[in-house]
């Protein structure tokens, strides 16, 4: 039944005479159909500023790549999940998959978010391009997931280590309650006991509306010589707000963190209150190679308001790897063709150089620890060490 109703679809897309020239000829033959990438980010809600860096990204790329690689348009459709309930991205993916019929899924703002998506790209055989969240167990989930993120054990673990080597020995780790902070928190006791430094408590605060002052208290009461942050990304203004509010700057509690809460986009409105923060990512819109000060400079053109953060480098990553992916494969969009391809692939991203774990399909890349500085008046994290080829060390 399935399949006559299939046949019959076809026929009326492709007509009589159509169907019997493709007839019995591999999918390939209809090469000059799009091939159709379903990106699924926040666009609203708390997160939007995640999607909305993401798909400035991916239209940049576009932009600048054009629109057509090995022979085939690529066409991106755009679906705003909202950014907090899993059963709308997982759904969003079903009818992208089997009714738009991709042949990629991209995206995924929030580990909760890409943990309900997994499953649809298994059963369908669609490579997922993981391109924003980071909890180190995400590609586990599916093999045909690969990610151009970060995963936050792999920037945290340098951050850690920094930290004990510049003579900080006790901490206090403050996380947002989910994957990632939780993967942040065990990382950091884990490297920094291991170097000798004390974790004075563990402090988790709620993804949702989250209210940083009691814990920042809490924080202030315990006096440790620095609290370690993961917020994600959006979050770091309010807390660095309150961080300030509450005179643990005042108090001489250092803050350091990933990169998270040092958000690109939100550092010129921090402001002065950032300068100093110590912080360790992959990515900053400061990094001073040729790649990426074309890709600021582009980015800014497009669009006026907005400086590039790291959820904008994942987005950008995503689409070369695609793209490299369709070079090599000849515009075959077969889900384990362009998974083959992805595996193992290498370029200089405008992070640095990267490489595409062809085993765990992770992103392989340097990890740099960066000081908040002010350069021509405003806020930029100015990468003053860099730890290279750093692989997600798990938790
Ligand atoms: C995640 O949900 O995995 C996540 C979200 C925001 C970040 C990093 C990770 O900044």
């Amino acid at each position: 039944m399935e399949k006559t109703v299939n046949a019959q679809r076809r026929n009326l897309i492709l007509g009589g005479a159509a169907l019997a020239a493709t007839a019995g000829l591999p999918r390939i033959a209809l090469a000059a159909d799009p091939i159709k990438v379903g990106l699924i980010v926040p666009m609203s809600g708390p997160f939007a500023s995640t999607g909305k860096e993401i798909w400035a990204a991916v239209k940049l790329y576009q932009q600048l790549q054009g629109d057509t690689v090995a022979g085939r348009k690529v066409e991106v459709i755009l679906k705003d999940d909202g950014g907090v309930n899993p059963e709308i991205t997982k759904r969003q993916a079903q009818e992208l998959v089997s009714r738009d019929k991709v042949q990629v899924l991209a995206g995924f703002g929030l580990t909760p978010l890409a943990f309900a998506a997994a499953p649809v790209a298994t059963q369908a055989k669609t490579p997922m391009i993981v391109m924003a969240a980071g909890t180190s167990v995400i590609p586990q989930r599916s093999p045909y997931i690969v990610r151009t993120a970060f995963t936050l054990p792999q920037a945290t673990a340098p951050m850690a280590t920094w930290a004990a080597r510049n003579k900080i020995r006790s901490v206090v780790t403050l996380v947002a309650d989910f994957g990632p902070g939780i993967d942040a928190e065990k990382t950091f006791t884990k490297f920094f006991t291991e170097a000798g430094g004390k974790i004075v408590e563990n402090l988790r605060v709620p993804v949702r509306n989250p209210d940083y002052s009691p814990f920042l208290q809490r924080v202030k009461d315990a006096k440790p010589e620095a609290v370690f942050v993961f917020v994600p990304s959006g979050e770091g203004a309010a807390l660095m707000k309150q961080y300030n509010e509450r005179g643990l700057a005042a108090a001489g509690i250092k803050m350091i963190g990933t990169g998270d809460v040092m958000d690109d986009e939100l550092l010129p409105a921090m402001g002065q209150a950032a300068v100093g923060v110590i912080s360790s990512h992959h990515y900053s819109a400061a990094h001073s190679s040729p790649e990426n000060k074309a890709y600021v400079e582009a980015f800014a053109k497009a669009n006026p308001d907005m400086r590039p953060n790291f959820m904008s480098a994942g987005g950008y990553d995503g689409m070369h790897l695609l793209y490299e992916a369709l070079k090599k494969t000849n515009g075959d969009a077969d889900g384990d063709k362009l998974l083959a391809a992805m595996k193992g692939m290498s370029w200089t991203s405008i992070r640095g150089p990267v490489t595409i774990d062809p085993n765990t399909r992770d992103i392989i890349q340097d990890i740099y620890i960066r000081e908040a500085r002010m350069v021509n008046g405003q806020v930029y994290n100015v990468e003053i060490d860099k730890i290279e080829q750093v692989r997600d060390p798990g938790v």
